[in-house]
């Protein structure tokens, strides 16, 4: 198999074509021949013309690539090494929604082949890839796992916004359903990692390492965010406090703020599913992620309650919120916790305007029903909140802000600690 791949004699498919499955296509593609398969059209149209949809990838990666974009199984089937690269959210109760997953493999169990190999990157619980995919492919191949076809699993670390930890340049985790499984896999993930790979001794060690990689950012997060409720209280600042732990050798160097995006505010919750199938209920895992979804309405009930203090009323203030993706320097708005905000102060009946550089209005619209300014009033707002830390943000001085506020002791609630001992005269608060 490594060896037609190699002289392109099979090719390989990535299937889902979103912030994981298209860089590692398009890096492929350098190499060996590539389908990139996935079932939104238009984001196949944009991808066709070398643009990525995801505003993640310059014209330059599509260079020279050979690949094809296609939703049809017709040619997906000529793959014979596929890669699985969907989504993997969760539902309003917060339980693993499988249905991506589970509709790529069984567009993948459609065409499998003996011979083949399906790799799974998106991120599950422990013991998803053969207790849920590996019996859905089976029975639409009619082909037995293992002895017909291989699987494996290969979490992917991309990190959205960041130019530096990149898929080539960071070690991959990969594992194989037996030990030719792991050694193929391993070969052809080799051709595009150059720091190489990291064997996992089995399918659900390596879905865990994923899983856990999250779920400790998620947990150290909230342990943040819950020190700056209470020193909050304490009235000292959270961020000054971290600066002088954080001077000694072993301090973890995490901070408070909101956790939104696909990755460490969803996938604990895949892990707590899998706990609570197994009759155990994880309480750290749980109350991290309580405190951390619970921080937009904290901050936004921190806001009405200094307007209060200064003698504003409530329902009649003007707040400007900067910053709605779900983290700095990416256009990505999908379960932003700034909305948490916003909603908080919606519901107090504060009047709310939104601007972001990178943020598209129209999907702000159609996901959150929100509507985006193209640029702050001047001299209109009673508080002014800079929820993300984007580049655009990070230099901005008090003298701006004062061209934005109704008053110089107006309210500027920094989330991100950006602008601490650089305010005199506004009412200075962050986490
Ligand atoms: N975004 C990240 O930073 C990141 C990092 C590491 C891991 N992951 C994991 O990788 C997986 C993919 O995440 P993403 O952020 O790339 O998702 P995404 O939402 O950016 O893209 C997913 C793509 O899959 C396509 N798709 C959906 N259902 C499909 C189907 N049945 N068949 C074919 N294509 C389908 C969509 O049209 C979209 O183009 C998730 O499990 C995620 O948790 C994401």
């Amino acid at each position: 198999m490594y060896n037609s791949i190699l002289s392109k004699k099979a090719k390989l498919a990535v299937v889902g074509l979103g912030y994981v499955g298209l860089p590692i296509a398009l890096e492929f593609a350098k190499k060996i021949s590539v389908i990139g398969f996935d079932i939104n059209e238009n984001r196949l149209a944009k991808m066709r013309e070398g643009v990525d949809p995801c505003n993640e990838l310059g014209g330059d990666a599509f260079k020279n690539s050979d690949i094809v974009f296609t939703s049809s199984l017709d040619v997906l089937k000529e793959a014979s090494f596929y890669i699985v690269a969907v989504p993997t959210p969760i539902d309003d109760a917060n339980m693993p929604d499988l249905k991506p997953l589970l509709g790529a493999t069984s567009s993948v169990g459609k065409v499998l082949k003996k011979g083949d190999y399906v790799v799974y990157e998106s991120t599950v619980y422990p013991g998803c890839t053969e207790e849920d995919c590996v019996p859905l492919l089976e029975e639409l191949s009619g082909l037995k796992c293992g002895r017909d076809f291989k699987v494996g699993y290969s979490p992917e670390r991309i990190n959205p916004g960041d130019k530096i930890h990149t898929l080539t340049n960071t070690i991959k985790i990969v594992s194989g359903c037996d030990s030719d499984a792991l050694e193929n896999i391993s070969k052809v993930y080799e051709l595009v990692v150059k720091p190489g790979v990291h064997k996992a001794s089995c399918i659900k060690v390596a879905e865990a390492a994923k899983i856990v990689e999250n779920t400790q950012r998620d947990v150290n997060i909230a342990l943040m965010n819950e020190l700056s409720i209470i020193f909050s209280r304490i009235g000292i600042n959270t961020f000054d406090v971290l600066d002088a732990a954080g001077t000694k050798w072993n301090f973890l160097k995490f901070y408070p703020g909101l956790v939104g995006g696909h990755c460490i505010g969803v996938d604990p919750y895949y892990l707590v599913h899998k706990a609570h199938k197994l009759k155990y209920h994880p309480q750290i895992i749980d109350s991290g992620r309580f405190v951390n979804d619970s921080m937009g309405g904290y901050i936004g009930k921190k806001v009405v309650k200094n307007l209060i203090r200064l003698g504003r009323n409530v329902m009649s203030s003007r707040v400007l919120v900067m910053g709605i993706t779900f983290k700095e320097d990416v256009s990505d708005i999908r379960n932003s916790k700034v909305v948490d905000i916003i909603r908080e102060l919606q519901d107090y009946g504060t009047n709310v305007d939104i601007v972001d550089p990178h943020a598209d209005g129209a999907e702000v619209r159609a996901e959150y029903g929100l509507e985006m300014v193209p640029s702050p009033q001047p001299h209109a707002y009673d508080a002014v909140i800079v929820a993300v830390s984007h580049k655009e943000y990070l230099n901005l001085t008090e003298e701006y802000f004062k061209t934005l506020t109704t008053s110089p002791d107006a309210i500027l609630a920094d989330i991100k600690g950006l602008y601490r001992g650089k305010i005199q005269t506004l009412s200075y608060w962050s986490l």
